[in-house]
Order: structure tokens, then C-alpha cells, then sequence
């Protein structure tokens, strides 16, 4: 399931390894990663996480959903949203509906969370889905309600971890990554491309992104070992 590239084109949903089998050595892996951001937010105050790539597939929906697991673990009262409005796949993975979602509470101001908001199944894990898509993503991103939004479900949650799309394709992950606390960066084995990387730097540094670190995921010398690497800092 978890080790293999192949067979991943028709699926919309991720591996929730940190569910399913809690005890193998990705799923610790998650944990060091966790313990990692654990040591960011002893300085810093970090409510929320972007977690955002270069470009598709790298696993930007795989490690905030797992992140949100691991964190939700922990006892910390987690909402993992998918922010990711074109190419959802969070509902998917937690087999939820996502009829409605950040699109409805960002369309309607009188949509209230509470409806919205599910709950994962998983102590301590909530989800807000993408919602239904809609036509102008990055404008409903950077409007003014989704900073109320956003500082609304602060008060209600001890931390948000946002999926988001690729960096480079829109600006979406850029909006998401400017306005939260930390961002992790996700980079592909075989897949992340040195240039998309290097303007990917140059994107987050832009926007003053506080970039906690990077996981490299999916590393072909540690199959046996998992998939997941972190490095703190740059
Ligand atoms: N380390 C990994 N090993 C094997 N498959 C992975 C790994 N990371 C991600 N995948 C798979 O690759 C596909 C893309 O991952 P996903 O997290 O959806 O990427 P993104 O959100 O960046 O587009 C999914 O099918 C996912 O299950
Ligand atoms: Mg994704």
C-alpha cells in the first residue's frame, strides 16, 4: 500500500498509515516529524501549518493527514482542512462527505462551522473539507472572511493543519503559507524538480512564510525504513 509508486493515478484518497497500522516505522516516523514541529512551537506560538510542495503528487495530503493524526495523539484538539479547493482528496481519505465544506463557510457568511466540521472518528481529530469547488479559489482564499474564518476555529482548536495545492501551479498554498504560523514543505523522492524547488523558496520567502522544515518523503534508500524524512530548518 505505502511503498509502492505505481497504481496511484485513480485515486483521490491518501494512505492513512498512522490509523492503520500505528505501530510500523512510518508511523513513528510521523511521530519524530511531530516531535520535531513540537520543539518549533515551544518558542513559537504555531496554531497553524500549512503543509504545502512544489508541484502534485509529491504527498502534501499524505503527511497533513497523517501529521493530523499523530498530533490529534497527542490530545491536542486538531482540525485538519483541506484547503486544497481544486483537488481535494481529504474527505476521500477519511471516507467523508464533502458536500460541504471551506467553500460553503467561505461563500456564505452565514454558514456556521459547527455543521460543517465533522468528526474524523479519530480522538481529538476534526475535518473541514474542501467543499464544492468553486470558480475563483485563490480569490475565496485571500479574502477577509477566510482570515475570520481562520481566527474563528483558533479559538475552538489547539492547532490547524491546512493541506493546500501546489505552490507553483496557483497561488493558493502561497495565500495559506503567508498567513500561517509554520509551514512544512513537502519534496518528493524522483518526483520534486531542483528548479520548481528552487522558485518554491523563492515563493514562500515572498510572502514571509515561516517555512519550519522539510520532509522528504518517499526516499528509495529507506523503503525498508519508511518513507518520511524531516529536517528541521532549511
Ligand atoms: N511515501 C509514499 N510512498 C508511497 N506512496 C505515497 C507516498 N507519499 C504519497 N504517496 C501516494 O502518492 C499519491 C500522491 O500523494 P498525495 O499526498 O495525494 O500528494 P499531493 O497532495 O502532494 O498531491 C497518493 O496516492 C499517495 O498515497
Ligand atoms: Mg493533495
Amino acid at each position: 500500500m505505502f511503498g509502492k509508486k505505481t497504481n496511484k493515478k485513480h485515486k483521490k484518497m491518501v494512505s492513512l498509515v498512522t490509523v492503520a497500522d500505528k505501530n510500523s516505522v512510518i508511523s513513528e516516523q510521523y511521530r519524530t516529524i511531530r516531535t520535531n514541529i513540537q520543539y518549533a512551537m515551544v518558542d513559537r506560538m504555531l496554531k497553524t501549518i500549512a503543509v504545502t510542495s512544489s508541484g502534485p503528487e509529491e504527498g502534501k495530503s499524505t503527511t497533513a493527514a497523517n501529521l493530523a493524526v499523530v498530533f490529534a495523539d497527542t490530545g491536542l484538539k486538531v482540525l485538519l482542512i483541506d484547503a486544497d479547493l481544486r483537488k481535494p482528496t481529504i474527505a476521500n481519505s477519511f471516507v467523508l462527505n464533502n458536500s460541504s465544506g471551506l467553500s460553503n463557510l467561505l461563500r456564505d457568511r452565514g454558514a456556521s462551522f459547527d455543521q460543517i466540521i465533522s468528526d474524523s472518528g479519530i480522538s481529538n481529530l476534526w475535518i473541514l473539507p474542501s467543499g464544492p469547488k468553486p470558480p475563483n479559489p485563490s480569490e475565496m482564499l485571500s479574502s477577509k472572511r477566510m482570515s475570520e474564518v481562520t481566527e474563528d476555529l483558533k479559538r475552538h482548536f489547539d492547532l490547524i493543519i491546512f493541506d493546500t495545492p501546489p505552490i507553483i501551479a496557483v497561488t493558493d498554498a502561497q495565500i495559506i503559507a503567508a498567513k500561517a504560523d509554520g509551514t512544512i514543505l513537502v519534496v518528493r523522492e524522483g518526483m520534486s524538480n531542483k528548479n520548481a524547488l528552487i522558485r518554491t523558496k523563492v515563493l514562500l520567502e515572498n510572502v514571509k512564510a515561516n517555512v519550519l522544515g522539510i520532509i522528504y518523503n518517499d526516499s528509495e534508500n529507506n523503503k525498508d525504513s519508511g518513507a518520511a524524512y524531516y529536517y528541521y530548518g532549511d
